[in-house]
C-alpha cells in the first residue's frame, strides 16, 4: 500500500510526551478576535484511531479516556506510538494558496525585480506568468508529476498536510486538464492531502491576446465542462485511479488589465452553477473591487487583498469568505504587506498561505510566513497559528474535519523541534518539524 493510501485510509498512534499542546479549537472558521483564542496544553497526550483524534488533552486524562472507549493499559500499550520528549505539537500546517504544478523557471526575473523592474511591466513586456505557461504546455504529464512531487514532499517536510494546487500555467484546455491530471496522480504517491483548483483565468493566453472576454468564454464553454466538480468537503482521493480531471473550486486572477470584474463575475457564476466552490486572485496590485465581488458571490476564500477596501472586507467578513493573506509574496515583490489588522478588526477570518508559484514567489517556506505575519503583519503566535491551521481548512471547506487537534477531527500534526509554538516565528525561516503526522501516519520524520 502506498504511502499516500495508507495515510488516506488512516492509522492508529498513540502520541505521548507531549511539552505543549497547541491547537485552535472547532469545527469553522475563527473570525476576528477569536482568532487569539487557542488551546494550550501542558504536559499532553493524542490518540488517533482509524486516522481520527479520539483524545487530545492532558496526560492524565488520556487513559480515562482510553478506557471509556474500551481500551484498557494494554489495548494503549500496543498501539503504535511516537514519544514527543517533551517537544510541542500543532495541527498539520494547511496551505491553501499555492501554485504547485508547473514547469520552467523565471530565476532571471526575479534577478530584475531585485534591480527594480515592476511585476506588470515584466508581464507586459511578454514575461510573467507567459513563459511559465510556455514551459508548462510543453511539459509532458510525467515530468508535471515529477515536479509536483518534489514540491510536495518539501512541504510535507515543513509540515503541510494539506495543500490546496491550481492550474493556471496552461490556460488551453489540453494543458489545464493535464495540470489538474497531475494533481490526481499526486494524490496516490504523496501523503498530503491535495485540494485541486481550476485557474483557467490567470492570465490572457496569446491565442485571445486583447480579448479576455473571448478567453473567459471559452473556458465557460470549453474548459468548465470537462472538469468534474469535487464536492464540498472532497479531496482528491489517494486510489490511485485518476478519472477525469478534477477540481473542487475555481479561481481568476481579478486584476486590473487582465480579468476585470464583468468577466470575473462572468466566470465565477458559471462556475458556481456547476458546482465548483470560489477562490479570487483579488485586488493584488490595484483596489479594483475583487473583494467586494467575492463577498456578493458568496466566494469561499478572497485572497492576496494588499489593496482591498474597508468597506469590502467588513462586507467579506459578514459573508463570511475567508481572507487570505500571502506574505511570502508581498516579501518577494517588495510590496507592504496586506493589512491583516484591519481584516481582523473588520471580523475577517483571517488565512496564511506559501502561494508557491514560479513568479512572484517561488517559495513554500511555512516558517517565513509565519514570522513574517508576526513581525510585519502584526499578528500574535495564536493568530498567526491559526491562520495556518483552522483558518487554511475553512479557505478549503475543510474546517470540520481538519485543521485543529480535537476528536472528531483528521489526526494531522507536527511534532516541532522546539518547546512551545512561540519558536514557530522565534526560529526565523528554520523548519522546525521533527515529525509529521497525516491521519494517524508518520509520513515524515526530520
Ligand atoms: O498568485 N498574481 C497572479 N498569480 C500568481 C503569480 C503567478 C506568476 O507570476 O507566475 C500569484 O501571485
Ligand atoms: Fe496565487
Amino acid at each position: 500500500m502506498s504511502g499516500a493510501r495508507a495515510a488516506a485510509e488512516g492509522a492508529d498512534l498513540l502520541v505521548t510526551g507531549i511539552g505543549e499542546l497547541a491547537t485552535p479549537l472547532g469545527a469553522e472558521a475563527r473570525r476576528g478576535q477569536a482568532m487569539r483564542d487557542i488551546a494550550t496544553v501542558p504536559d499532553a497526550a493524542i490518540l488517533v484511531l482509524g486516522g481520527e483524534i479520539v483524545y487530545a488533552g492532558p496526560a492524565a486524562g488520556l487513559a480515562p479516556a482510553a478506557a471509556a472507549l474500551g481500551l484498557g493499559e494494554g489495548g494503549l500499550a500496543a498501539l503504535p506510538s511516537l514519544e514527543a520528549g517533551g517537544r510541542a505539537v500543532v495541527p498539520g500546517f494547511v496551505d491553501s494558496h499555492s501554485h504547485f504544478v508547473f514547469a520552467g523557471h523565471r530565476a532571471d526575473e526575479f534577478l530584475w525585480r531585485a534591480g527594480g523592474l515592476g511585476y506588470m511591466e515584466i508581464h507586459r513586456r511578454g514575461g510573467g506568468i507567459r513563459r511559465s505557461v510556455e514551459a508548462t504546455r510543453a511539459a509532458s504529464l510525467e515530468r508535471l508529476v515529477e515536479l509536483g512531487e518534489k514540491r510536495l514532499w518539501t512541504m510535507l517536510s515543513l509540515g503541510v498536510t494539506t495543500v490546496e494546487g491550481k492550474s493556471g500555467y496552461g490556460l488551453d484546455k489540453e494543458t489545464e486538464l493535464r495540470q489538474l491530471e497531475a494533481m490526481g496522480v499526486l494524490a496516490g504517491r504523496v501523503p498530503v492531502e491535495i485540494v485541486p483548483t481550476y485557474l483557467g483565468p490567470h492570465s490572457v493566453p496569446p491565442e485571445f491576446e486583447g480579448r479576455p472576454g473571448a478567453y473567459v468564454d471559452y473556458v465557460i464553454t470549453e474548459v468548465l465542462p470537462a472538469i468534474r466538480p469535487l464536492a464540498p468537503g472532497e479531496s482528491l482521493s489517494p486510489s490511485g485511479e485518476t478519472g477525469a480531471p478534477a477540481a473542487r473550486f475555481c479561481d481568476v486572477f481579478c486584476e486590473k488589465g487582465v480579468f476585470e470584474l464583468a468577466d470575473s463575475r462572468r466566470y465565477l457564476e458559471a462556475a458556481r452553477a456547476r458546482g465548483f466552490g470560489l477562490k479570487l486572485h483579488a485586488d493584488e496590485i490595484e483596489s479594483l473591487g475583487g473583494a467586494g465581488l467575492a463577498a456578493e458571490l458568496g466566494a469561499t476564500s478572497a485572497d492576496h487583498l494588499l489593496k482591498a477596501s474597508r468597506p469590502d472586507l467588513e462586507r467579506m467578513a459578514a459573508a463570511g469568505v475567508v481572507a487570505t493573506c500571502l506574505p511570502l509574496t508581498a516579501f518577494t515583490l517588495r510590496e507592504r504587506y496586506a493589512e491583516a489588522r484591519a481584516m481582523i478588526e473588520s471580523g475577517c477570518a483571517l488565512a496564511l498561505a506559501s502561494d508557491l508559484n514560479p513568479g512572484s514567489c517561488y517559495s513554500q517556506s511555512i516558517p517565513l510566513v509565519f514570522a513574517l505575519a508576526v513581525l510585519y503583519m502584526g499578528l500574535s503566535v495564536a493568530e498567526a497559528l491559526t491562520a495556518l491551521t483552522l483558518n487554511g481548512a475553512a479557505a478549503l471547506g475543510l474546517a470540520d474535519r481538519i485543521g485543529s487537534l480535537e476528536p472528531g477531527k483528521a489526526g494531522d500534526l507536527v511534532v516541532l523541534d522546539a518547546p512551545s509554538a512561540s519558536f514557530l516565528p522565534y526560529h526565523v525561516g528554520m523548519n522546525l518539524a521533527a515529525a509529521v503526522v497525516k491521519r494517524g501516519e508518520i509520513v515524515y520524520r526530520a
